[in-house]
């Protein structure tokens, strides 16, 4: 993807977030944030049989890029199994984003997908338990 259209897909999904507001009756609700900036991140998911994750959702206060790239993995993540979210890695982002945001801009980047993926990991402890 060219770098204008990646900022144009990004500025998008920023003013026209996907999956945006609480879902009724979820699952689960996992509280995100980033305490060097003050961003917060809610993301509401239901799963079901096979675990599915039938709907997913946020909502908060963020930056550009934290918005933009939580509205992309809600985008991903719906109708997936929470194995496949689990296996979602820093190179799926820089993909979406891009290096230089990657580089330049971290932990927004990241807060989505690291909330994700604490979760992932609590939920498959919870299976083995
Ligand atoms: Fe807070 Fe980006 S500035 S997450």
């Amino acid at each position: 993807m060219i770098e204008e259209e990646r900022m144009k897909m990004i500025m998008d999904h920023y003013e026209n977030p996907r999956n945006f507001g609480p879902l009724e009756n979820p699952t689960v609700t996992l509280r995100g944030g980033n305490p060097n900036c003050g961003d917060t991140l809610n993301i509401y998911i239901r799963t079901g049989d096979g675990d599915v994750i039938e709907d997913i959702s946020f909502d908060g206060e963020g930056c550009t890029i934290s918005q933009a790239a939580t509205s992309l993995l809600t985008e991903f993540a719906k109708g997936k199994t929470v194995e496949q979210v689990g296996k979602l890695d820093s190179d799926y982002l820089k993909e979406l984003l891009g290096k230089d945001i990657m580089i330049t801009r971290p932990k927004c980047s990241r807060l989505a997908l690291e909330t994700l993926k604490s979760w992932v990991r609590e939920f498959e402890k919870g299976k083995t338990a």
